[in-house]
C-alpha cells in the first residue's frame, strides 16, 4: 500500500517533468549554428560559450511544450493503463518548464564560465539540477495555481532525488551513443 502509493507520486512527478527533461536532449540533438552569446567574452572568458546556441534552445522549448502537448492528449489513456492519476499541462505550465528548463541550463554555462570552467567541464548537481531550477521556477512564475497543484511539497522532493539519477542514465546513453562528448 506505502509502496504503490510511493510509485504513483513517482510517476506522476516523473510525468510532470517529462516536458523539462527532454529539451536538454533535443538540443543535444539539433545544437550547432550560432552561439547565443555571439562569441563575446566577459574578461578573458566567453559569456555563454559555443555549447548555447540559438536552434539548440528554439528546439529544446518547442519540443518541450509539443510534449506536454501530446502527453495531456494520451493522458487519459495512459492512467487507465497504470492506473495511477496524472498532472495535466496547463499552456503556462507546459510553456515555463521547457523554456524554464532551457535557460536553467543557460545560467549554469554562464556560472561555469564564471568559475572558469571550459565548456563541456562537469560542475557537479549544478549540471544535474540546473534546469530542475529554472524549469520548477518559470512554471511557477507563468502558471501559479497549476504549480501548486502539481509540485505539491512531496512531489518536489522526489523531483529532486530522482532528477540527478535521470539526467546522468540519459546523458550516459548520449554519450554511448556518441551524440554528447561527456557523460554529464
Ligand atoms: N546545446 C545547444 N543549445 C543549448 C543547450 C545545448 O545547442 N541551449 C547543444 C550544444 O551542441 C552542446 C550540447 O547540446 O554542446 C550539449 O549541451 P551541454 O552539455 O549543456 O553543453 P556543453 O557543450 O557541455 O557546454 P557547457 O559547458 O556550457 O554546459
Ligand atoms: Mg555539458
Amino acid at each position: 500500500m506505502v509502496i504503490s502509493r510511493f510509485i504513483s507520486q513517482l510517476v506522476s512527478a516523473a510525468w510532470a517533468m517529462l516536458p523539462a527533461y527532454v529539451p536538454n536532449n533535443a538540443a543535444v540533438l539539433s545544437g550547432g549554428g550560432d552561439p547565443i552569446d555571439g562569441g563575446r567574452m566577459w574578461g578573458d572568458r566567453r559569456l555563454l560559450g559555443d555549447g548555447k546556441t540559438w536552434r539548440g534552445t528554439a528546439v529544446g522549448s518547442v519540443v518541450g511544450v509539443l510534449l506536454a502537448v501530446v502527453l495531456n492528449l494520451v493522458r487519459d489513456r495512459v492512467e487507465a493503463r497504470l492506473g495511477v492519476s496524472l498532472p495535466e499541462f496547463s499552456l503556462g505550465g507546459a510553456v515555463g518548464l521547457a523554456v524554464g528548463a532551457m535557460l536553467g541550463d543557460i545560467a549554469a554555462s554562464f556560472l561555469k564560465r564564471r568559475s572558469g570552467r571550459e565548456r563541456g567541464a562537469s560542475f557537479p548537481l549544478l549540471d544535474q539540477l540546473d534546469f530542475v531550477v529554472g524549469a520548477l521556477g518559470l512554471a511557477k512564475l507563468l502558471s501559479p495555481v497549476w504549480f501548486s497543484r502539481t509540485f505539491t511539497p512531496l512531489r518536489l522532493v522526489v523531483v529532486v532525488v530522482i532528477t540527478p539519477v535521470l539526467h546522468l542514465v540519459t546523458n550516459g546513453i548520449a554519450y554511448l551513443l556518441g551524440l554528447k562528448d561527456e557523460p554529464y
